[in-house]
């Protein structure tokens, strides 16, 4: 199988409630990345276009990636959640669970090697005994195959210029960091 039937497939899946009110955000980028970003759940102008990290958090993410000489199409993005919660609220544990088969599926056909959780909700499913900020601009052994390196969600630093360089920070010890992988 490979990732386009995988979206196909899942364009009509309702096993999520939230589907009743917003729309699918499924993920997108290169279809064998070897560094997949994951955050959280899509937002007003995700929700509105279908694509994961294209309102204000996405711009800040494409800056961060620039400041690593990557793109978005060397890259995969994709959420936790795979809707949009209503008002943007935290999504909840059940919704998480609901929408992770997809994201075990697409990690599964994607193989990434590093593994970038944006923020508590994405890390939690990979490292459930550390905090964000604590493992933030790490790298984490999953497998001999897979690193998780976890960074704070851009969104919460759109209102916090001291975490902005935090962010930056981040980005250029994952920079140094994929230079050892491959
Ligand atoms: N925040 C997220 O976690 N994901 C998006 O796609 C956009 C904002």
């Amino acid at each position: 199988m490979d990732i386009t039937l995988l979206e196909t497939q899942f364009q009509t899946w309702k096993g999520c409630p939230l589907s009743e009110k917003a729309n699918p955000v499924f993920g997108e980028g290169h279809f064998s990345a070897s560094v997949m970003f994951i955050g959280e759940a899509p937002g007003e102008q995700e929700d509105k276009l279908g694509r994961p990290f294209v309102g204000a958090a996405g711009k800040f993410l494409d800056e961060l990636l620039s400041s690593i000489n990557l793109k978005r199409e060397d890259v995969y993005i994709t959420n936790v959640v795979k809707y949009r919660p209503p008002a943007n609220r935290d999504p909840t544990d059940l919704e998480k669970d609901q929408c992770m088969p997809w994201l075990k599926l697409q990690i599964a056909l994607i193989k990434p090697h590093v593994i970038v959780p944006l923020g508590r909700h994405a890390l939690g499913h990979f490292l459930s005994k550390v905090t964000i900020s604590n493992a933030h601009g790490k790298a984490h052994r999953l497998t001999d195959s897979v690193t998780v390196f976890p960074i704070c969600h851009p969104a919460a630093a759109l209102h916090n210029g001291g975490l902005r360089q935090a962010l930056y920070d981040d980005f250029k010890a994952l920079g140094e960091f994929l230079k050892t992988v491959n």
